[in-house]
């Protein structure tokens, strides 16, 4: 066995949350019509343990459909991609890239894993757990936020960039292009994606999957308030709000947003805002927008990746998408 590479830990973020985007993020965001917050504040250590006990649920089906496609196919993806370095964007955990890492060790190409998130602790457990378990890989674990630092990520020869769990879905249609246009720019020919989208389903399955009998989900999207609380000394009485997950069909999105259950006043001193809510205001806490493999395939292109393969699942419920630079 190689000995194990210690993982190199770069951080981009700025560690003081309080200090920086989160504060212009909660002034713009909370001077908008309806109100709204970006969901990478969703992501603390309560947050982050939030989501990966919502992969667990009986409702969220995407976890597990990606996980079926990539157990059938990571072979076929690894040989496609012809990649030495696999960077990961919001890796979080890091749970479904082990089936590609052990495809890549089969193969015993793979020199570098980068993975990326700005979930510090939780960045910082998989990069260590990764290098154990596969010692001949150099881990460079970033501390960063993908749609700001791009142009920072680690590469040593033909690079495979892997965003999975439809977390692109998080972003709106403009954020998204301007997310992959940038990836692009910084892709070398040759370079790929690999694309995880949730698809167009009936809404109550999207209903349930956002709205587990358990109220996990409900929690997580609390836990927005919980970080504002926290991080920028706001007053928000999590009582006082209700959960509210509705599909948009006109969108083709879910809107995951919280309802005020009475007028009340909020201060958020870290930010300078007091805010006065009216009974039954809400605040968009995330979307998830759900494709079709068409609206992919359009939104890739016109960001200059072409597309080199689709996979789903059975179920027709999940598509990975492998994406090439010219
Ligand atoms: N890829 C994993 C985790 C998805 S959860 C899976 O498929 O299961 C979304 C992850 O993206 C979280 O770990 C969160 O911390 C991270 N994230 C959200 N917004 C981000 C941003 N702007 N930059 C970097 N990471 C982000
Ligand atoms: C990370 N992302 C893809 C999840 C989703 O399904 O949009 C986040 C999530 N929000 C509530 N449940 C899961």
């Amino acid at each position: 066995m190689p000995p194990v590479k210690q993982p190199v830990v770069s951080v981009l973020l700025d560690p003081d949350w309080a200090s920086g985007s989160l504060v212009e993020d909660v002034r713009r965001g909370f001077a908008s019509h309806p109100r709204a917050l970006p969901p990478k504040w969703l992501y603390d250590d309560q947050g982050s343990e939030l989501f990966d006990e919502i992969t667990r649920l009986p409702e969220y089906y995407p976890f597990a459909r990606e996980h079926a496609i990539l157990t059938d196919h990571a072979d076929e993806i690894v040989a496609a991609s012809g990649a030495t370095t696999l960077v990961e964007l919001g890796s979080g955990t890091s749970e479904k890239t082990r089936i590609l890492l052990d495809a890549f060790a089969a193969t015993g190409t793979l020199e570098c894993f980068a993975p990326v998130d700005v979930s510090e602790s939780t960045l910082r457990t998989a990069a260590a757990q990764i290098s154990q378990r596969y010692p001949g890989v150099q881990v460079e674990a970033v501390v960063g936020d993908f749609t700001l630092h791009l142009a920072h990520l680690p590469r040593h020869g033909r690079r495979m960039v892997a965003f999975l769990g439809g977390t692109i879905g998080n972003l709106y249609h403009e954020e998204r292009a301007a997310f992959l246009g940038a990836l692009a720019d910084v892709l070398e020919p040759g370079d790929s994606l690999l694309l995880g989208t949730d698809l167009v389903k009936s809404a109550d399955r999207l209903i349930a999957a956002y709205n587990d009998e358990r109220g996990v989900t409900a929690e997580f999207v609390l836990n927005s308030l919980r970080v504002l609380n926290r991080e920028l000394g706001a007053d928000f009485d999590l009582d006082g709000f209700s959960y509210i997950p509705f599909w948009d069909a006109h969108m083709e999105r879910m809107d995951l947003r919280l309802r005020s259950e009475m007028p009340q006043r909020v201060t958020i001193p870290g930010a300078d805002v007091v805010l006065d809510l009216a009974s039954g205001e809400e605040i968009r806490v995330e979307i998830s927008t759900k494709f079709r493999v068409s609206k992919v395939a359009a939104e890739l292109e016109a960001a200059g990746l072409g597309v080199t393969r689709v996979w789903t699942d059975d179920a027709g419920d999940f598509a990975l998408t492998l994406a090439t630079k010219a």
